[in-house]
């Protein structure tokens, strides 16, 4: 379970908006109703075990009880909604930053969404936009990543405790990702320029081979880095070309 005490102690800001549940069937879809009910910015939903959460493009997130960190948080943008896709870049700047300020244990964005350690996922973000909120959904691997037979076999997984020599818990992860997170996704109206210097520096995929479906279409190319709008830029049959979207990216 969950140390709320320890939480508390340690982030006792985010303990006063923090609404825990040992399940759900989703953080998200928590969030979202908070929402909706009119939850304010910076509104933070975590729970222990979820029975249906999710991640991108229909695939399911798995972890189990006290294995990782399974929360959401309520974004009410004041910038235009043709921005938004900033925010899930901002957050995944802040969760890099947050764990290497720490611990230095050479976090990664991979492009768009997901938190790389060596070479293998520890993180990823969901968001999810409606009318006039976004809901910023995040699983992290903490104490432990899981096992092929939990279902966590179709990437190579880690957790932030292989990577950490010191001990740490799971209540002490949230703490220091959480200001991060909201300071990214607050800036990214009017510094996007400069997180994007900063998601060059943090991009995983830059300089490496890659297949991805864009489009309908598969692609092969060079990855070159990020644009100024936060595309991916990939040389493609020695044409440089920038992807706003892309799915199922695998190095090849
Ligand atoms: C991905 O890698 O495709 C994104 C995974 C996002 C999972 C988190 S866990 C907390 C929140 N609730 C969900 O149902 N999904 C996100």
């Amino acid at each position: 379970m969950f140390d709320l005490r320890q939480f508390a102690a340690l982030a006792p800001d985010w303990y006063e908006r923090l609404h825990y549940h040992s399940e759900l069937n989703s953080t998200n879809d928590e969030a979202r109703s908070l929402a909706e009910a009119g939850a304010k910015h910076g509104t933070l939903v975590l729970c222990d075990h979820q029975t249906a959460g999710r991640g991108r493009r229909g695939a399911s997130w798995i972890c189990e009880p006290g294995d990782g960190l399974l929360f959401s948080i309520v974004i009410r943008p004041t910038f235009a909604q043709a921005n938004w896709s900033r925010i899930a870049l901002a957050a995944g700047i802040g969760v890099v930053e947050a764990l290497n300020d720490k611990w230095a244990i050479g976090a990664q964005v991979k492009w768009p969404n997901d938190i790389y350690i060596q070479n293998k996922k520890c993180a990823g973000i969901l968001t999810e936009a409606r009318e006039d909120f976004v809901v910023v959904g995040i699983g992290m691997n903490v104490m432990s990543a899981p096992t092929p037979a939990q279902g966590g076999a179709r990437i190579d997984a880690v957790a932030v405790a292989d990577m950490v020599s010191d001990t740490i818990s799971r209540e002490m992860v949230l703490a220091t990702l959480l200001k991060s997170i909201l300071n990214e996704v607050d800036a990214c109206a009017m510094d996007f320029g400069f997180q994007l210097e900063r998601l060059k520096k943090h991009c995983y995929l830059t300089g490496k081979r890659i297949k991805f479906n864009a489009n309908e279409k598969n692609f092969r190319g060079l990855v070159c880095g990020v644009g100024s709008d936060g595309a991916l830029l990939v040389e493609v049959d020695g044409v440089l070309k920038s992807f706003s979207q892309a799915s199922e990216i695998s190095l090849s």
